[in-house]
């Protein structure tokens, strides 16, 4: 994954010391980095940077109470949250699982991009994009149709994966996608007539209804805890007979939860009682892994669903 995101202070002595901390991290030398994050935060109380450092620090030390005071500040300092301190105390049990906030996947996903493809598809295998296009073959196939699409939405489009895995079955392509850099790499491939960058549920707010009839997310749900709104405006801009095609992370548990990976599992009840909540017919749902981990492959579901 990228390098740690870094937030300026505004204040040269504060992020000099900032510097000065990561380096004695770097050493191993946790307790004196944590006290020259406490003076950097002295000069400059708001610094966020500091505070989500501190606090990893703290979490690396054993230290949950100051911890998670610690994640709370960097959320105080930053309300946008870009470096996901508030993902950070839901995995410490500290708050509610809820979504993740937009600026931390943008500045994520714009830090990931130059070396996202690299990243995915040769350290951990990722195969979604080919997951999902069998699925789709498949699901059409069982109601006798052709698998050709003449406008489909590509949600959470990162570099174009999906779209290059469907390229010949559809006529034109939509990309929705939070991070501006990774839609710059989109662009780059040629393959989408249209390309936006926002939050998929608002994304597809501003489609028309019945205006697709494909509707993709390969490796995108798995940023989204609760599937609702997006299955719901999914099922609005669907035309009859359309599909809605994506992968998520699974777990043998009930409902979702948060990984260690600061990415969501959605269990297969939660997502059979989704689709149907949403008013879309389930088509295939099956245990297929999408990437792997620690060369492992991570549980996953490939999900396919219809509009009736
Ligand atoms: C792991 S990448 C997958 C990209 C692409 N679909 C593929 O198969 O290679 C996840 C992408 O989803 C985007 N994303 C995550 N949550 C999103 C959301 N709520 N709305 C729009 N895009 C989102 C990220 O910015 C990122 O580009």
């Amino acid at each position: 994954m990228p390098a740690r995101l870094f937030l300026s202070s505004g204040d040269l002595i504060a992020d000099r010391r900032f510097d000065f901390a990561r380096d004695l991290r770097l050493k191993g030398d946790l307790a004196a980095a944590a006290d020259l994050l406490l003076q950097a935060i002295e000069r400059a109380p708001g610094f966020a940077s500091a505070w989500f450092t501190l606090a990893d620090i703290r979490q690396q030390l054993g230290e949950r109470d100051a911890a998670i005071s610690a994640f709370r500040k960097a959320v105080v300092a930053d309300p946008d949250d870009r470096h996901g301190a508030r993902l950070r105390l839901m995995l410490l049990g500290a708050e509610k699982l809820s979504d993740m906030s937009p600026a931390y996947v943008r500045a994520l996903f714009d830090q990931y991009a130059p070396k996202f493809e690299t990243a995915l598809v040769d350290d951990l295998d990722y195969r979604g994009p080919a997951l999902l296009f069998k699925a789709v073959l498949s699901a059409r196939g069982a109601v006798h149709k052709p698998a050709f699409f003449k406008r489909a939405i590509d949600l959470g489009c990162g570099t174009g994966l999906a779209a290059g895995a469907f390229a010949k079955e559809v006529d034109e392509f939509i990309g929705i996608d939070l991070s501006p850099r990774m839609i710059e790499r989109a662009r780059l491939t040629g393959f989408y007539a249209e390309l936006e960058v926002t939050e998929m549920v608002q994304g597809l707010r501003g489609r028309r209804d019945a205006s697709a009839d494909l509707i993709l997310a390969a490796d995108a749900m798995v940023y989204v805890a609760d599937l609702a709104p997006v299955l719901v405006e999914a099922r609005r801009v669907l035309i009859s007979g359309g599909l809605l095609a994506f992968t998520v992370e699974t777990h043998g548990g009930e409902g979702v939860i948060l990984g260690e990976g600061l990415r969501y599992a959605h269990a297969a009840g939660y997502v059979r009682r989704a689709i149907e909540g949403a008013g879309l017919v389930l088509s295939r749902l099956e245990d297929l892994s999408a990437r792997n981990e620690d060369n492992a492959p991570v549980p996953g579901l490939v999900v396919v669903a219809a509009k009736p």
